[in-house]
């Protein structure tokens, strides 16, 4: 991808008081649903003299900031509405396989019938992962997160591969974009079985990309593991759901690390470690933990005011999103899904809680003021407890979803030739110039000073 932005007649004027000169910044619109945006650089014009560096914008959390022009997703936050390459992400939960999402992610287009079959043959291929992984897993403790597991497993695969840094290579980058594919849910598979003591179960490659996964994880004497169907479809979609999400935060993180030119086992170890955080990926696991501590539906009432008079920082966990300021599209997903779940594995107290929960939440002021709706992760926790894994593995299965994404963005990241090493800058409020010498002369007496010098 090497596209420039396009010139534009149309132009902000803006008027300097300091100087009473008037700059022009270039109007740019651009897409299919007309996003129009000004470069920062064109700020830097706007200063009292050609040796200050210039304006900055200031825009802490990058709220109102387009780090990149970008062809993969695209969200409409105040609508609801999240397609992948263009198409709804309805159809493709309904009608498409994870691996075709993938590959539609990396690819820009679906695949025909070889394609496909050459892309899933690659990657069923690659899923064992060399024996000193396994080893390396070994040495956690017992009661290791597997996030933490999973994020050092992959920083770890990148020095079983150095050709992978030869980034510039499009062979080099197709077979990391396969391996990473390939071995993320064999090392989250293998964290789970270390967690529970349990031996390592290898790959089973006549199994689908799902279907070996949950064998990985769940299988113990039967010689073929045999998934539940209900299961396979709901991981399959979940998946799908989870693939990408544009210029989140564990995205933004694999983009500005992988901008340093770091290959891409590192890059997208740096996108787990994103996610890890309680206000990204965790998220889902923080629904669950609230719903327990809640414990019975007659304490919600108390829970939600404590969450409205911001006592303890308290959140409603699963509600919210920086973008979508209407509904989360994936939610609405989740929501069908869970119901499909738990038709067969039943009702229980936590998901009456969940459904009260979400029901007094929809028609309090609190939320509805300030534009609160469910988001994917407050039914997908229930559904990932009720295939029995635990609250802290939800999250390893929102990252072998999001490394489809995170690699597609990635590779859109290395061919965008206005791309260089991501470095912010920052605006200095910090003290002005002062002298070392004379402040410790008087905090510390002579003596004192020369002890710790020492
Ligand atoms: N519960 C209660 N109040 C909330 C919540 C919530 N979940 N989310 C936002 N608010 C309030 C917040 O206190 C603030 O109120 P006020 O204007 O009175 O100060 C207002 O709503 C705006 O909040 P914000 O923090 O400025 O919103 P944001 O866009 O920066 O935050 C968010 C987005 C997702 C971090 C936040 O909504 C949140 O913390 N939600 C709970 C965590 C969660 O479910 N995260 C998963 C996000 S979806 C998966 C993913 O993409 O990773």
């Amino acid at each position: 991808m090497s596209h420039t932005a396009p010139e534009s007649p149309e132009a902000l004027e803006i008027r300097d008081p300091r100087t009473g000169a008037t700059y022009r910044a270039p109007l740019r619109t651009e897409g299919p649903e007309g996003d129009t945006y000004i470069r920062a650089a064109d700020l830097r014009a706007v200063r009292r003299d050609p040796a200050e560096f210039g304006t900055l914008s200031y825009d802490p959390a990058f709220m109102n900031t387009a780090s990149c022009r970008s062809s993969i997703t695209f969200i409409d936050g105040d609508q609801g509405i999240l397609r992948y390459r263009g198409y709804p992400i309805e159809q493709l939960a309904e009608q498409a396989t994870f691996l075709e999402v993938a590959y539609l992610l990396r690819h820009g287009e679906l695949p025909t019938q070889p394609q496909y079959d050459t892309w899933v043959h690659d990657i069923t291929y690659h899923t064992y992962v060399h024996e000193n992984i396994r080893k390396f897993l070994e040495g956690f403790r017992y009661d290791a997160h597997p996030m933490s597991m999973l994020c050092s497993a992959t920083a770890a695969l990148s020095s079983f591969y150095p050709q992978a840094r030869d980034i510039h290579d499009p062979q080099q980058r197709y077979i990391s974009i396969i391996r990473l594919l390939a071995k993320l849910p064999t090392i989250a598979a293998f964290a789970y079985r270390h967690v529970k003591g349990l031996p390592f179960i290898y790959p089973d490659n006549d199994l689908t990309y799902v279907e070996n996964f949950l064998s990985m994880v769940a299988r113990m004497s039967e010689p073929k593991y045999e998934a539940n169907p209900v299961f396979v479809k709901a991981l399959e979609v979940l998946f799908i759901l989870h693939a990408d999400h544009e210029q989140n935060c564990s995205t933004s993180a694999v983009r500005a690390v992988g901008s340093s030119h770091v290959d891409p086992f590192s890059a997208v170890a740096a996108g787990i470690a994103a996610l890890f955080g309680p206000l990204h990926g965790g998220a889902n696991e923080a629904v669950l933990r609230m719903i327990t501590e809640i414990g019975h539906p007659k304490h919600i009432p108390a829970f939600i005011e404590a969450v409205k008079s911001g006592k303890g920082e308290q959140r409603l966990m699963g509600f919210g999103h920086r973008v979508y300021k209407s509904y989360d599209p994936r939610a609405r997903i989740v929501k069908k899904l869970a119901d499909e779940v738990f038709a067969q594995v039943g009702m229980d107290k936590d998901l009456e809680i969940a459904l009260e929960l979400e029901r007094i939440a929809l028609s309090d002021d609190y939320f509805i003021a300030r534009k609160l709706y469910p988001n994917v992760d407050f039914y997908t926790g229930l559904i990932y407890r009720s295939m029995a894994f635990p609250t802290d593995f939800f999250t390893v299965l929102f990252a072998v979803a999001r490394v489809a994404g995170w690699l597609a963005q990635w590779e859109e990241m290395i061919l965008d030739k206005e791309q260089k090493i991501a470095r912010p800058r920052q605006v200095y409020v910090g003290p002005g110039k002062r002298d070392y010498t004379d402040a410790l002369a008087e905090k510390f007496p002579r003596a004192r000073k020369d002890s710790i010098r020492k």
